[in-house]
Parts: structure tokens; sequence; C-alpha cells
């Protein structure tokens, strides 16, 4: 037997730190969920991205009273923005969510489900995507989904011959 690791590794800035146009993605996400559907949970969740072109677009969750068919603001704006812009790809994501009418303190990371999409989309591009995390006390910037989930199910498996 021997013992493996992974090294994960994330930023931690205040707000104001930010670079402005990461300030502005940010805000968008903040913005964007004033508009979430969350009747069910009250956890109102935004997500924006930049693509390469410039352009910026936002989302939010949206949930169902058959709460399986609910959908999470990263992967409502993800799977947006591909079906609509595939030729223009992602390079930075904001997400902020707010508990009924406040923001997190601390930054709120996405869910398995969420990552796995990103991660589909990063091997697409072969560009790893800027992820921030809004909360009121931090923003965490993360290089990458392999820091949230290094044993992230890979498209590989399904061609490898082990
Ligand atoms: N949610 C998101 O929108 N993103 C995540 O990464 C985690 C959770 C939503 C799903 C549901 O509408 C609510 O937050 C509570 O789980």
């Amino acid at each position: 037997m021997k013992e493996e690791s992974f090294q994960v590794k994330y930023e931690v800035y205040s707000f104001n730190e930010l670079p402005d146009a990461i300030q502005h993605l940010v805000s968008n996400a903040k913005e964007a969920s004033n508009k979430a559907y969350a009747p069910y949970s009250q956890f109102y969740v935004g997500a924006a991205v930049k693509l390469q072109s410039g352009a910026t677009y936002s989302g939010n969750n949206q949930e169902n009273a058959a709460f399986p068919s609910g959908l999470c603001a990263e992967r409502v704006l993800l799977n947006y923005v591909h079906a609509n812009f595939p030729e223009d790809k992602p390079i930075a994501l904001a997400i902020a969510a707010k508990k009924n009418t406040e923001f997190t303190k601390e930054p709120v990371t996405p869910c398995g489900s969420c990552l796995q999409v990103m991660a589909e989309f990063e091997a697409e591009w072969n560009k790893e995507l800027d992820v921030y995390l809004y909360g009121e006390n931090k923003v965490f910037h993360v290089k990458g989904v392999k820091h949230f989930l290094p044993f992230l199910f890979k498209s590989d498996f399904l061609v490898s011959k082990a």
C-alpha cells in the first residue's frame, strides 16, 4: 500500500482587492441572484460567466415543486451559454448566494453536479475556468475545477482500454 494525495489551492480576497473586471462579474452574479426562482429553499443563487469574446451572461437557480426537476444556477447558466454560443470559450465564472435576503458571509461552493458540468467545458476548451465565489466576508478564487474535484469523472474513462 502507498498513500497518494492531491494538493488543492485557492486564493482568498476581499471584494475590494479584486480587479475591476472581476468585481463587475461578481456584481453581475449578485444581481442575478435577485431573479432566482427559489420558493422552496429561499436560497437564491446567481452565477455570471465571462466568455473569451468579452461577453458576459448570468443565470440563477430554478426550483420546481418536484424537487429533482429544479436546477442550480451554474448549470442553468453554463448550459444556456453552451447552447447559444458554442464557439465562445468560458474563461471566468462568479457565484454568489443569498439566504433569504442576505448574501452569505462565507463563499458558497458549487455542488458536485455543477462541478462536473464545469469540468466538461474546461475539457472541451482545454482551458481551466477561473472561479470566483462571493461571500460578504471574503471571496475565493479557485483556478480550475481540479481544485474542487480532483477525482472528477473524465471522458477518457469512456474510451480507456483499462
Ligand atoms: N444551488 C445552486 O444554485 N448552486 C449550487 O451550486 C448549490 C445549490 C441551488 C439549488 C437549490 O435551488 C438551492 O440552491 C438549494 O440547494
